[in-house]
């Protein structure tokens, strides 16, 4: 390799895709602006298929031969990360979290581990704060853990050396943007660097079976390397997200090697920390102003969980240039679909309206599910007519205006009985073999026409 020059080579800090030259913009995950030159370590002995396979050549096994299996999972006391994590944490599993900077992903695994810490070694690295810093946040939290031991520090050698030293039975790394190796050159936070160190910590979590929880940061600007590059490489990818003018947080497994997707965990933040939320469903309807046109509650299905949210929808004439349409928590290409449906089907044209539409909460809601609801909270604005409290309402909208029919009916209506929902207005589809819980109607809808006369009477 002697006289070999550093190669350098452009890669982008969105999604690790490279390139020999730079680019504006990203091919792989469209994002701009996200290359960055980095220059090519020389391949080291260790790398690749040999560490793959831990050094030795490995043998083909039948799957009757191979040994063990009978998963044990240690629950790690903080019930809604169980459930997104697929009912604890498996034996060897390495866990990406990634999130905002302060939204809270330092706070909930400090709580998630100091459970874990009563009775065995829980080694956390903290990469970004000082071992005080952690220990004061975890007085404010009210947090003691005989078996918690602190590290700060970024060097990953050296991180290896006290792993090998206390041999705890987790680990914590936050953030994985902060350490870096020696075997590279270049600077903390780059894709090679987060990549090798992260490839580094896999490996030690698959041969001493160490389950490890790393901590990556989503970043706007490229300027590091963000968790989409880590999650092809890790069992399980955990967003922790929310909006920072609410309290609300959700943890959502987006990978899971050992569990289903789409879980998700309800947390609060407060003064004293991450409080886990039962029944998001309440707390979500909680501030609702009722009778209020525009307003309408939808379900929305999160992995096995029925939530209840309040959607909001504000028209208003727009008569001077280009009509705004701004949307939180909801896709806007979703709503301009609806727009567009409302004016060919319905005969509603909004082209000359301001349209605003709003998940209460912070909550972001991507289900096919809530177009029906969309669709209604923005003809309740519009005519400037209120939607029946109680009304529950849910279904997919297809291009002609037909209501399609929607996953696990059952769990959706049962939640709305459940919060005193009395009436439920869904897809026809969805009808048929559905066993109707106490307290509450159901009415099938087979258009987007067929809604708007049920509930608005437009025709008469
Ligand atoms: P943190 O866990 O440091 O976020 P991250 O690791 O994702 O960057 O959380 C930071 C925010 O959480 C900070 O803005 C303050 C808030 N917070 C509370 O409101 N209550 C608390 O008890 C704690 C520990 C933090
Ligand atoms: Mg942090």
């Amino acid at each position: 390799m002697a006289g070999k020059k550093p190669r350098s080579v452009y890669t982008c800090s969105n999604c690790g895709s490279q390139s020999p030259k730079w680019l504006g913009k990203c091919p792989d995950c469209q994002q701009w602006n996200s290359f960055v030159e980095e220059t090519l370590a020389p391949t080291s002995p260790r790398s690749s298929a040999t560490a793959a396979s831990g050094g030795d050549s490995a043998v083909a096994l039948r799957l009757e031969q191979i040994s063990g299996g009978a998963e044990q999972r240690q629950p790690c006391a903080i019930a809604e990360l169980d459930r997104v994590l697929g009912g604890g944490i498996v034996p060897g599993s390495f866990i990406l979290i990634g999130g905002d900077p302060g939204i809270g992903k330092s706070t909930l695994l400090l709580q998630a581990v100091a459970a874990l810490a009563q009775q065995r070694k829980v080694l956390y690295v903290t990469a970004e704060e000082s071992a005080l810093q952690v220990k004061l946040r975890a007085q404010r939290l009210q947090i003691s853990a005989s078996e918690l031991f602190l590290l700060a520090e970024t060097a990953l050698e050296r991180i290896f050396d006290r792993v090998k030293e206390i041999k705890p039975a987790f680990l914590v790394v936050d953030s994985i943007q902060t350490i870096f190796t020696s075997a590279l050159e270049s600077a903390p936070g780059s894709v090679s660097q987060v990549r090798e160190c992260a490839g580094m910590l896999m490996q030690l979590a698959k041969h001493s079976g160490i389950p490890t929880f790393i901590v990556g940061h989503v970043t706007k600007d490229g300027s590091i390397a963000g968790p989409r590059v880590l999650e092809h490489m890790v069992d399980t990818v955990l967003y922790f997200e929310g909006d920072p003018g609410h309290p609300y947080r959700i943890l959502r497994a987006v990978k899971n090697r050992y569990g289903s997707t789409n879980e998700i965990g309800v947390f609060e933040m407060s003064d004293r920390g991450l409080r886990q939320v039962n029944n998001p469903s309440e707390i979500f309807l909680a501030e609702r102003a009722e009778d209020a046109p525009g307003s309408v509650v939808i379900t929305s299905l999160e992995g096995s969980r029925p939530i209840l949210v309040e959607l909001q929808a504000l028209v208003s004439s727009a008569p001077y240039g280009t009509a705004r349409r701004t949307t939180m928590g909801i896709d806007h290409n979703r709503v301009a679909l609806l727009v567009a449906v409302l004016e060919k089907k319905a005969g509603i044209s909004l082209l000359n309206h301001d349209i605003f539409v709003n998940v209460a909460g912070g909550v972001k809601i991507d289900e096919p599910a809530a177009d029906l609801g969309i669709l209604v909270a923005l003809v309740s604005s519009h005519l400037n007519k209120i939607i029946p409290r109680r009304t529950i309402i849910f279904g997919e909208t297809g291009l002609a205006g037909e209501i399609r029919a929607v996953a696990r009916p059952e769990l959706r209506v049962q939640e709305a009985a459940r919060l005193g929902f009395e009436r439920c207005i869904m897809p026809q589809g969805n009808i048929r073999s559905l066993e109707v819980p106490a307290g509450i109607t159901v009415q099938g809808v087979a258009t987007v026409q067929q809604t708007l006369d049920v509930l608005f009477d437009i025709s008469s």
